[in-house]
């Protein structure tokens, strides 16, 4: 098994990028694995240079912080490692307009720009040569990047067949629960970075007051009955899979536990502290060491490139590329 999820440098982390993806990174670490902060992809959308600049190494810190071991899993800044922008050219010439624009993601987000970027439309097809490039057979990733797994496998296939056995086709992972956590003062929608009311989202570094507000504000219904019922309630189902997904037990066994809201959010919010707080405190040291993250940069690009490198050429090779 080769594990290789990324992350971009674009926003605050918050519980759905935690708990959706982060979380089964520190699970899946070992020597197999590749943990990418995906700079370049962060460049799709508006973003001012010396943010992206500071949020990578806040990314990179977090990565850390959150108990991945660089000495243990690869961990790398995509930039640092050409392939991924040299291998993303080779596969736009294997991929169809059509395909890219059939896409969710670039649907939504292209409606909120006007004169949007190129990338945001070429954006998978990068994501693609992250995946391909380290021979990954397992990518843990959230309930919205499906379509971005599909057509990953889509392309490693038609790459495969048109120009011989050269990459492995990977699959997606999803955590049992909290896959797609949603915000909470609206549902319905996904907790995100980029659009979302200002107590819907809890980020990972909140004050304990504020996630403790933002848990006993979070929308629920009237009926005031504890059960697990996505179709029903929404609110309530959503933040049972956050507290079973600390407390690793179902959402219906948590829902069983507690008869009233208030006393399920109450332990919810101390769940959140307790669990969030020591995340919190290391992420503060490891920021403070810019020197070491720098160090820790360069070891993970160069034990990237050397995955990468071969694959690379291989992937050229295989579509006529003269080599010297
Ligand atoms: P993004 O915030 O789009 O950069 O996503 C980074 C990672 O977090 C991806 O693996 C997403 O699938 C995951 N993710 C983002 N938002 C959520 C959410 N609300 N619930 C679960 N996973 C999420
Ligand atoms: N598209 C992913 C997201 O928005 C980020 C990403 C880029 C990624 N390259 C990747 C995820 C490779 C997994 C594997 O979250």
């Amino acid at each position: 098994m080769r594990i290789l999820s990324g992350m971009q440098p674009s926003g605050d982390v918050h519980l759905g990028n935690y708990l959706g993806a982060l979380r089964q990174w520190v699970h899946g670490q070992g020597p197999e694995s590749f943990y990418c902060v995906v700079d370049l992809h962060a460049l799709t959308l508006e973003i001012a240079p010396d943010v992206l600049h500071e949020q990578t190494l806040n990314l990179f810190a977090t990565l850390i912080a959150i108990g991945i071991d660089p000495d243990v899993s690869t961990v790398f800044v995509q930039s640092h490692v050409p392939y991924h922008a040299q291998l993303n050219w080779l596969l736009e010439c294997v991929t169809s307009y059509g395909e890219l624009s059939r896409m969710v993601a670039f649907k939504e987000k292209s409606e909120r720009q006007e004169g949007y970027r190129v990338g945001l439309l070429t954006y998978p097809v990068l994501m693609v040569a992250d995946i391909l490039l380290y021979g990954a057979t397992h990518v843990p990733v959230g309930d919205d990047q499906r379509q971005h797994l599909e057509i990953t496998r889509d392309v490693a296939e038609r790459f495969n067949h048109r120009y011989g056995e050269t990459f492995i086709v990977p699959v997606g992972v999803q955590p049992r629960v909290a896959a797609r956590v949603m915000d909470l003062q609206v549902p319905t929608r996904k907790m995100s970075k980029s659009v979302s009311s200002p107590l819907g989202t809890i980020y990972l570094y909140d004050e304990p007051a504020d996630i403790e507000r933002k848990i006993m504000k979070a929308v629920t219904d009237t009926d005031g009955e504890m059960r697990f019922d996505w179709e029903h309630k929404p609110g309530l189902a959503n933040l049972l899979e956050i507290y079973a997904s600390f407390s690793e037990e179902s959402p219906q066994d948590v829902a069983a536990r507690f008869t009233r809201y208030g006393d399920f959010k109450k332990e919810l919010a101390e769940l959140l502290v307790a669990s969030l707080s020591p995340v919190r405190e290391r992420y503060r040291e490891v920021r403070a060491d810019e020197a070491r993250l720098r160090s820790q940069m360069v070891s993970g690009a160069r034990k990237a490139i050397a995955v990468a490198e071969p694959v690379y050429e291989r992937a050229a090779r295989a579509m006529g590329l003269l080599q010297i």
